[in-house]
């Protein structure tokens, strides 16, 4: 675990620089500049960058000629994060105050959407045509597109199940699929085409990003109601006051007597539980065995991902990405 943690370290190296230089903070307004960087200098495990990079490696493609789409899919993910934060009302990211926190919802939006257009620029600007075909290019900057749309879809339906009566495992899949298994799915899909990957080869890539983009969301969901907040970065509980239908959630809710599906309900969503009553429903969650069930569903999840690598040969980068799939199932934050 500690060698990937190093080669995460390697990633950042080499996306940040790039970060800094397309959101760069000589650029005016400063305080758009400065509320669009907050968040990526907060660092990050830049977890989709490494995707992208390794699974260009993977096929075989130079590195160099992934980064510009590395580092524009986390101005995609940290794009997502301030609007998310948002649309949470969450007040801590990667141990920060959020950007709407610290400026305002108004400066937080626009941030949000200058590092959007900002992932469309990084690309068509710094990917090299002379060794990329356009063709490439045009297929990523299609994948990203799409991507963006199952995110904007899948945020929508988190949203909805909120104030719905019951959710469904099946719709709580459909929803995480959206919001968190796309951008995996795409990352892993990207690198493989920029490295000139076959056609199988890039559906095996994405098979690998979707089915770990899963198992990530489920473990964050888990994380978000049993971590050290401090260790998080993120609060602890603020799903179950905003009435978020996780996986946990809807097991509960199954599995409950009546008595306890009352007690769950009323706290779900509401804005003023205090932090005993929200502790008391993520002991009775887990009481109801509904944490371990996430667990789960993540490590059957985690062996899918491993097994769509199965054709490829067994080189230190599918390695590489193998370690990444179990990360995401033993991470704390
Ligand atoms: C958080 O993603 C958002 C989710 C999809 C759950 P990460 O846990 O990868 O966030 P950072 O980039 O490391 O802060
Ligand atoms: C993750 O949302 C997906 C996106 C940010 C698009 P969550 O709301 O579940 O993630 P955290 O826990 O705030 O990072
Ligand atoms: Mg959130
Ligand atoms: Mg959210």
């Amino acid at each position: 675990m500690s060698h990937l943690s190093s080669q995460l370290d390697e990633t950042a190296e080499k996306v940040n620089g790039f970060l800094r230089e397309v959101v760069n903070l000589e650029h005016e307004p400063t305080l758009l500049y400065k509320a669009a960087r907050h968040i990526i200098d907060a660092g990050g495990k830049r977890l989709r960058p490494y995707l992208v990079l390794k699974s260009c490696k993977l096929v075989g493609g130079r590195e160099e000629d992934a980064v510009p789409t590395a580092a524009s899919l986390e101005l995609l993910h940290t794009f997502t994060l301030i609007h998310d934060d948002i649309m949470d009302e969450d007040e801590k990211r990667r141990g920060l105050s959020t950007v709407h926190v610290k400026w305002g919802v108004p400066t937080a939006i626009v941030a949000g959407d200058l590092l959007f257009a900002k992932v469309f620029e990084t690309i068509t600007k710094h990917t090299d045509s002379r060794h990329v075909p356009p063709k490439r290019i045009l297929q990523v900057l299609r994948g990203i597109s799409e991507a963006t749309i199952a995110i904007c879809e899948g945020q929508t339906l988190d949203m909805m199940f909120e104030s719905r009566e019951s959710v469904s495992e099946d719709e709580y899949f459909e929803m995480i699929r959206a919001k968190t298994a796309a951008l995996f799915e795409v990352s892993a899909r990207c690198g493989g085409i920029l490295g000139g990957a076959k056609k199988s080869q890039v559906k095996n890539l994405g098979r690998f990003g979707y089915y770990a983009g899963l198992a990530f969301q489920l473990i964050d969901d888990i994380l978000g109601l049993t971590a050290d907040e401090k260790i998080l970065g993120k609060p602890v509980g603020s799903d179950i006051r905003e009435g978020k239908r996780t996986l946990i959630i809807v097991h509960a809710l199954k599995h409950a007597s009546e008595t306890q599906r009352k007690n769950i309900l009323e706290t779900l969503g509401d804005k003023s539980a205090s932090p005993e009553r929200i502790r008391k429903t993520i002991d009775l969650v887990n009481s109801l065995g509904s944490i371990s069930y996430a667990e789960e569903k993540a490590m059957e999840y985690i062996k899918k991902s491993k097994n769509a690598l199965t054709n490829f040969p067994p080189t230190k980068d599918k390695e590489d990405l193998i370690n990444l799939a179990d990360l995401i199932i033993a991470r704390k934050y």
